[in-house]
């Protein structure tokens, strides 16, 4: 029977279509290749697995908070609203944020699952469509991994919301494959790392942390990938398509930082909607989550050259300069680490 996903709220009825624009590239020089993309691909290759293989799918959810996240993560925490919550109002919100911070993931997975097959498409090089390709089947299986999550674990989902649905449209609808590369491998997956990385870190459960785990192992790669492809093209493009380049992120970072606030979950909750949004805004501890976001967008943008005044003015504007100093590599080598610890922690259960 095929499975139909349980959305609180009203869906599309009739999906989505972006008109994507774009060319279809094909070369013949198949010896070009260059050596950093092509150990990538190998490691891509070398650590492809099955997410109904990985994940011990048989531990169960907790019932009064299923992925086992600290209450200072919920951006109403210690509010008068969050004070007056009985134990059992208490539970249905953190069930439900949760349920919608993975069905986010889940929607960002299946745009970077487009996303990925439009650089395989788009992309000149044959080297970066080897990688792509990888980066397909990758993305696929977060997809299947989020949704099964979803539909056996938590028992609900949510649509798509706004604001990441604006931004994949202007990712997957972008007409040249840098944007694609830019949007989804830069801005996209560089704020899921940082979140995907509260899970993995602080879940209590171990399916959740794990499956976190795997999927950033996958991610962290994905992200060298964008860098790698994009270190390479923005040097040689003129000011003027830099710049274009740089409004595009700029407009991205504070869409996600400012907008990406769960309006229709409060909704959902029956909760006052401004009220929890505004405390969401002026919470310390949210605050310092929003600035962690950038972690891995600030050195990426950095290193890949968009480095004008206006990005420097807008990244100093939302306090996250600090990070861009950071170096990605050590943190990469993490990511790949937290996945194998979760590989010997099953073998030795
Ligand atoms: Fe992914
Ligand atoms: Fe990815």
């Amino acid at each position: 029977m095929a499975f139909e996903m349980n959305y609180v709220l009203p869906v599309d009825q009739t999906g989505w279509k972006i008109d994507g624009q774009g060319e279809a590239n094909l070369r013949w020089d198949y010896d070009v290749g260059r050596e950093g993309l092509l150990s990538l691909y190998d490691k891509g290759k070398a650590q492809q697995w099955d997410a109904k293989e990985r994940i011990d799918w048989s531990i169960p959810l907790g019932e009064e908070n299923p992925l086992g996240l600290s209450d200072e993560g919920i951006a109403i925490y210690g509010t008068p609203i969050w004070e007056r919550m009985t134990a059992a109002e208490r539970a249905r919100t953190r069930k439900a944020l949760q349920s919608w911070q993975t069905s986010q993931f889940l929607h960002g997975e299946q745009g970077a699952l487009v996303c990925a097959a439009k650089i395989v498409q788009q992309v000149p090089m044959v080297d970066a469509k080897y990688y792509a390709a990888t980066q397909v089947i990758d993305e696929a299986r977060h997809v299947e991994a989020f949704a099964r999550l979803l539909r056996e674990k938590l028992g609900n989902a949510f649509p798509i919301n706004p604001p990441l649905k604006a931004l994949l449209n202007d990712v997957v609808g972008a007409k040249d494959w840098d944007y694609v590369y830019l949007g989804m491998q830069v801005l996209i997956e560089g704020l899921a790392l940082a979140v995907f990385q509260r899970v993995r870190d602080q879940a209590e459960n171990k399916l959740a942390a794990s499956l976190h785990a795997y999927v950033m192992q996958d991610e962290s790669r994905h992200v060298a990938f964008g860098r790698m492809a994009l270190r390479d093209v923005y040097p040689q493009m003129t000011e003027a398509e830099r710049a274009q380049r740089e409004e595009f992120l700029i407009q991205g970072c504070y869409l996600m930082r400012d907008r990406f606030l769960g309006e229709e979950v409060w909704a959902y909750l029956g909760l006052p909607v401004k009220e929890c949004m505004e405390a969401s805004k002026r919470s310390d501890g949210m605050r310092a989550f929003r600035s962690r976001l950038f972690a891995r967008i600030v050195p990426t943008v950095r290193d890949i050259g968009l480095w004008g005044p206006k990005v420097q003015t807008a990244f100093a504007d939302m306090g996250v300069m600090e990070f861009a100093s950071v170096d990605l590599e050590p943190l990469f080598q993490r990511d790949d680490a937290r996945a194998r610890e979760f590989d010997g922690q099953r073998q030795a259960s």
